[in-house]
């Protein structure tokens, strides 16, 4: 029943029996303190002001409706007076409800404001972006430029502009993920020296970190996604010894200044010649170990002289202009630094891992 029909009926009932006005309003006055006094809460108290006094579908609003608009004329300034009274009264015991409510609360505070509060833990950086901090820095302290490039990449950038001849295998052995015709996720880090070198002109040095991913199944020692690093400098009179001189510097500065580097013959597709970077490994300083295989060595990079055929493909002379390039796994080199035994450990985002390398 709609609240102006509950009014209406319990004012016809008292009305039969014989009531005065006085005692209708006297009787609202009885049934508000009733409700009142049930109302332990500051919520309570807000239902409870809302019911009796909302302005459109409060309780008085509704008497006001039936009693004081359809009163004889005669009744109606009685009606009007008492309608007010009992309103202000209503106002009063709210006002003074709250206020207990708010001396009780000041007595037994719900919460106890001089505890501690809940710790905040201070976040840490990730593994391997504290490693390719580290890398840049040491590139950056030799004017090594840091620069970061598209992951979905082209086929041409990832593999033609660096001289894979159109049916070489390594499209395969490189477990490319493509994406449509012609377009893939890189596999490499190597394609933004053909975009760096296609925008910018000679003397140029730079270092590229960024993921790469392959249609690899994830194990201890793979993943589909995982980080290079990409290097390369170009400029007049560049020599395989700068090649060695550089990642020697590097690596001694990554690793300390006792371990040793060797350079072994390799190939890749943009570099001429091509090799192979090893650094004295670190579980046995070199004396071999089951890590090494016993050869006191660990491999690190891939690296070489930037092939011709890359030059001229982003339209260098050749004879006047050479480079060197290098690229690395990041997530290799943070888990040996680290003895991270599991890759897969490095992207999960468990913080009780993370929160060990503070
Ligand atoms: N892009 C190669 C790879 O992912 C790594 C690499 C080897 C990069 C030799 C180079 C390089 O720049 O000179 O296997």
């Amino acid at each position: 029943m709609a609240i102006e029909d509950q009014v209406q009926q319990a004012l016809s009932e008292l009305l039969e029996a014989g009531a005065t006005i006085e005692e209708l309003y006297s009787s609202l006055g009885d049934t508000f303190e009733r409700e009142r006094a049930a109302s332990g809460s500051y919520e309570d108290i807000k239902v409870l002001r809302d019911r009796w006094l909302g302005r459109k579908n409060g309780l008085l609003a509704a008497t006001n409706q039936h009693w004081l608009k359809k009163a004889p004329r005669e009744l109606k300034p009685k009606i009007g007076q008492l309608q007010n009274k009992i309103k202000q009264s209503f106002e009063v015991a709210l006002a003074k409800a709250l206020k207990e409510l708010d001396e009780r609360q000041l007595a037994h505070p719900p919460i106890d404001v001089t505890l501690p509060g809940p710790e905040r833990r201070i976040g840490a950086k990730h593994p391997l972006q504290v490693t390719v901090e580290e890398i840049c820095s040491i590139f950056s302290a030799l004017g090594f430029s840091i620069a970061e490039g598209p992951e979905i990449e082209t086929f041409y950038y990832n593999f033609e502009a660096l001289n894979f001849p159109s049916d070489h295998p390594a499209v395969d052995e490189m477990d490319t993920l493509f994406i449509e015709d012609k377009v893939l996720l890189r596999t490499h880090t190597s394609p933004m020296q053909i975009r760096i070198m296609e925008s910018q002109k000679p003397p140029l040095r730079y270092l590229v970190p960024g993921k790469v991913y392959r249609h690899d199944t994830a194990d201890a020692t793979h993943s589909p996604m995982f980080h290079q690093i990409e290097g390369f400098a170009v400029d007049k009179n560049i020599t395989f010894g700068d090649l060695k001189g550089t990642l020697d510097h590097f690596a001694k500065r990554l690793f300390g200044s006792s371990i040793k580097t060797r350079f072994r013959a390799s190939f890749f597709p943009f570099t001429e010649p091509s090799a192979e970077m090893d650094v004295t490994c670190q579980g046995c300083g070199g004396g071999g170990c089951r890590v090494c295989k016993q050869t006191g060595f660990i491999e690190m990079l891939g690296c070489g002289m930037i092939d011709p055929n890359v030059l001229k493909a982003v339209k260098y002379d050749p004879e006047q202009y050479q480079g060197f390039a290098f690229g690395l796994g990041i997530d290799r080199i943070a888990m040996r630094k680290y003895e991270i035994n599991d890759i897969q450990l490095l992207y999960q985002g468990d913080i009780r891992f993370l929160r060990q390398f503070r």
